[in-house]
């Protein structure tokens, strides 16, 4: 069921409703609610389509059919509420009622790391395609936004017409998606590009109708194959995995030579042709996807007989990991060479602020690093400590970071959550027991930690503040 609605003169989401949409009226549906799923589904009906958003997880649907977001993303639950209000946006565990219901089916669902492997493990992508295609009737759409290994896609279309009985009236399309954790909401109403992978002019013409609110904002949309596709995904994200490893390798050889890495990544900001963002040296990536993606992506090279194309990937992911090791080597070294019998406050347990994710989170690593060299390690985080405490029974918890200061040894900051910033460091030196701290993001502002007593010390960064060097001369 399709209807056109008005002239189609362009408005910005936010002043849509329903009944004003410019665009093509569309019954969508999103497969996998996670954060991908739940976002693109919540988005996609405040925008005007008619969504049905589709798991195998009863208590997820549950959870999201009663207005509760399941996981923590800064603005999302208001804007479930307003589609559940609005009457467009449902949740169903049926694949039937979504082959019946669907003009244009998303497949959301995650791509992890395989246990045994660094390859992505496609098990609930093939799942969710093996699912939905039998209940396939009539012409319909199914369009994959999972990050998933260059090829995959073809593949998974011809399983699509050999299980669908619409037949060669199924079609896949691509079309992956760039969100990230703490502005997903934001990503998805106002992308910075839209890739359509396509194979006819038909799916393309059904892509643009379901984006119609987002392209009438102007967004840029670059239409490819299949491969072409999946391939600017993990293209994109190797970039910023490089990006960032980078940084901490020159951070490597400031530690060699007493430079500053945080000054030496300001000043290569100034260049246009560089850039700033994710340009930050510190504790390294984590999170469900950039280091997963790397190393799914040298992989598949490998496969297809083009490993070394990619081969510098291995470093950047080692780089990385060895930001995780510095870090516990610095906290080591701040108290005395061994941390044995020392209390440590962790401050972070998400992979990055704004979020709740724990999954590879550099903080809950070096946290557990530290518990294995015999420390005890107290860790606070404004938003994951439930997930942390789940995952992570031999770390202790606190709610507030100066409880969890309280008789430290040592601070480490590892997530760096605004909150952190604003600690003043005369509040917290009067609950530790020794005033060092290591910030393994660069967070903090040195100098007022160092006016107020501590230790201040920074991987990649000078023991003693270039001025203090000056008048120690
Ligand atoms: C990433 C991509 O940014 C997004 O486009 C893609 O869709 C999914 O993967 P996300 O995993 O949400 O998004 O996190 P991101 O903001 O990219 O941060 C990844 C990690 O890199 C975090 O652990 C962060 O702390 C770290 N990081 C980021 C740095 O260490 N330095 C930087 O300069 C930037």
């Amino acid at each position: 069921m399709v209807a056109r609605h008005g002239s189609g003169h362009p408005l910005p989401y936010r002043e849509r409703g329903g009944a004003q949409f410019g665009g093509v009226l569309m019954r969508l549906t999103v497969i996998g609610t996670g954060y991908l799923g739940a976002t693109h589904a919540i988005c996609m009906a405040v925008m005007g389509h008619e969504v049905l958003g589709v798991d195998v997880d009863t208590s997820k649907i549950e959870k999201l059919a009663s207005g509760q977001v399941p996981f923590f993303e800064p603005g999302l639950p208001e804007l479930l509420t307003k589609a559940l209000d609005s009457g467009r946006l449902r949740f169903t565990t049926s694949f039937a009622e979504a082959g019946d219901f669907g003009d244009v089916h998303f497949i959301c669902v995650g791509t992890p790391q395989q246990a045994d492997s660094e390859a992505a493990d496609l098990t609930y992508v093939d799942a969710a395609v093996t699912m939905l295609a039998p209940c396939l009737r009539r012409r319909a759409l199914v369009v994959g936004k999972s990050t998933v290994p260059v090829g995959t896609a073809a593949r998974l279309a011809g399983l699509l017409r050999e299980l669908a009985p619409a037949g060669n009236e199924a079609e896949l399309a691509w079309n992956p998606e760039f969100l990230r954790e703490g502005f997903a909401v934001d990503d998805t109403m106002r992308p910075d590009r839209l890739v359509l992978g396509v194979t006819s002019a038909w799916a393309e013409e059904r892509l643009r109708d379901a984006f119609e609110p987002v392209l009438a904002q102007g967004v840029p949309v670059k239409v490819t194959d299949l491969q072409t596709a999946e391939l600017v995904k993990v293209a994109a994200n190797s970039f910023l995995a490089t990006k960032i490893s980078y940084i901490n390798a020159m951070a490597e050889i400031c530690e060699a030579t007493g430079a500053d890495v945080h000054d030496l990544a300001e000043a290569l900001a100034y260049d246009d042709r560089i850039g700033g963002r994710f340009l930050r040296p510190g504790l390294g990536f984590g999170g469900g996807c950039l280091p997963k993606d790397i190393r799914a992506f040298a992989h598949r090279a490998e496969e297809l007989g083009v490993g070394q194309a990619v081969g510098f990937l291995r470093e950047i992911d080692g780089i990385n990991r060895r930001r995780r090791a510095r870090t516990v080597d610095l906290v080591v070294e701040i108290c005395g060479g061994d941390v044995a019998g020392k209390r440590v406050a962790a401050l972070g347990a998400a992979f990055k602020p704004n979020s709740d994710d724990i999954r590879d989170a550099p903080a809950l690593d070096v946290a557990e690093r530290l518990r294995a060299a015999g420390a005890t390690v107290v860790v606070y985080d404004p938003a994951a400590l439930e997930s942390a405490r789940r995952a992570h029974p031999g770390l202790e918890y606190s709610t507030s970071a100066l409880d969890a200061a309280r008789g430290a040894d040592v601070v480490v900051l590892l997530t760096e959550w605004n909150e952190f910033r604003e600690i003043a460091p005369s509040a917290m030196a009067a609950v530790v027991r020794h005033r060092k701290i290591v910030d393994g993001r660069h967070a903090l502002d040195p100098a007022g930690w160092r006016a107020a007593g501590w230790e201040y010390r920074a991987l990649g960064r000078p023991t003693v503040a270039p001025l203090e060097k000056e008048h120690r001369r």
